[in-house]
């Protein structure tokens, strides 16, 4: 029985991916991750309402608090003893309200602080619980916007106020690598064991902007579905994602 932790999975592309995976992975037990349980109460009435027969339980963490990840891990471990998968998708990023460097250094301080290491320490605090499931699998719930590749052009990827999100989403995708080559080393065989990638869901309609997105979450939900169906050692740990027009494919780093 898979236990999968989706972090902001009460709203946007975190609860579309709850409701994704609730249909497509049998038997799973998913942890719908939210800063407030209150918050999850009522998405996870509409799952049931959707007749959805997975087991859906809220778990708080507020993934820019040390003490809310460790209660979150003690929680997990008492209730279930390990972790197959965590969706690492929450996240948040405002845009400074001037150019004043204090404004400026806050604000990038703030969106690194959500989107980068908070990123980093929910998955090395859940790592010893992934070392306990089967096969332990990271996703890191990341943006084409952090592809250098793409953004070396501006017609594949037009120009943005939000490009320290860019340079954040960048950054967690050097940190999927770094994951694969460095942390997962420290076991033998570790690398067969957990796999960590990275997912672009495409830009998906979204209070993250404002609804303005492209896509439906489900759909940006349907990469991570497509990586968590997959079989053991089929998709490479490390390597980055995309369902766009009905093709799954890397995206180039
Ligand atoms: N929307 C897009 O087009 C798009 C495209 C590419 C990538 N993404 C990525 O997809 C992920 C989800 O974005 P979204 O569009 O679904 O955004 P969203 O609708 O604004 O939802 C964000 C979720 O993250 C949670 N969250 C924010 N800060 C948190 C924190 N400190 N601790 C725990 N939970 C926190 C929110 O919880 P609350 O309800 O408590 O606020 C909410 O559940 C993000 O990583 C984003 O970068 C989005």
């Amino acid at each position: 029985m898979p236990v999968i932790l989706v972090t902001g999975g009460n709203r946007g592309i975190g609860y579309a991916i709850v409701q994704a995976l609730g249909t497509r992975i049998r038997d799973a037990t998913i942890l719908v991750g939210c800063r407030s349980v209150e918050n999850a109460r009522e998405p996870i009435m509409k799952l049931k309402e959707l007749g959805i027969p997975e087991i859906f339980e809220p778990v708080e963490i507020d993934i820019t608090d040390d003490a809310s990840i460790k209660a979150a891990v003690q929680t997990v471990e008492e209730g279930y003893g390990k972790l197959d998968v965590l969706v690492n998708n929450a996240g948040a990023v405002t845009l400074p309200k001037s150019d004043d460097l204090t404004e400026l250094r806050n604000n990038w301080t703030e969106g690194f602080n959500c989107l980068v290491t908070s990123q980093v320490l929910v998955t090395k605090a859940f790592l010893p619980l992934l070392r306990k499931a089967e096969w332990g699998r990271v996703v890191m719930i990341s943006s084409a916007r952090g592809s250098l590749a793409r953004n070396k052009s501006i017609e594949k990827m037009p120009p943005t106020q939000h490009w320290l999100y860019n340079c954040s989403k960048a950054a967690l995708n050097l940190v999927t690598i770094e994951f694969r080559n460095a942390e997962l080393r420290e076991v033998a065989n570790e690398m067969d064991r957990i796999t960590i990638w990275a997912a672009s869901p495409g830009s998906c309609k979204t209070g993250f902007n404002s609804f303005r997105g492209m896509k439906d979450p489900l759909e940006g939900a349907e990469v991570t579905a497509r990586l968590l169906e997959s079989r053991r050692l089929e998709i490479p740990s490390g390597t980055f994602w995309e369902f766009e027009q009905g093709n799954f494919q890397q995206v180039p780093w």
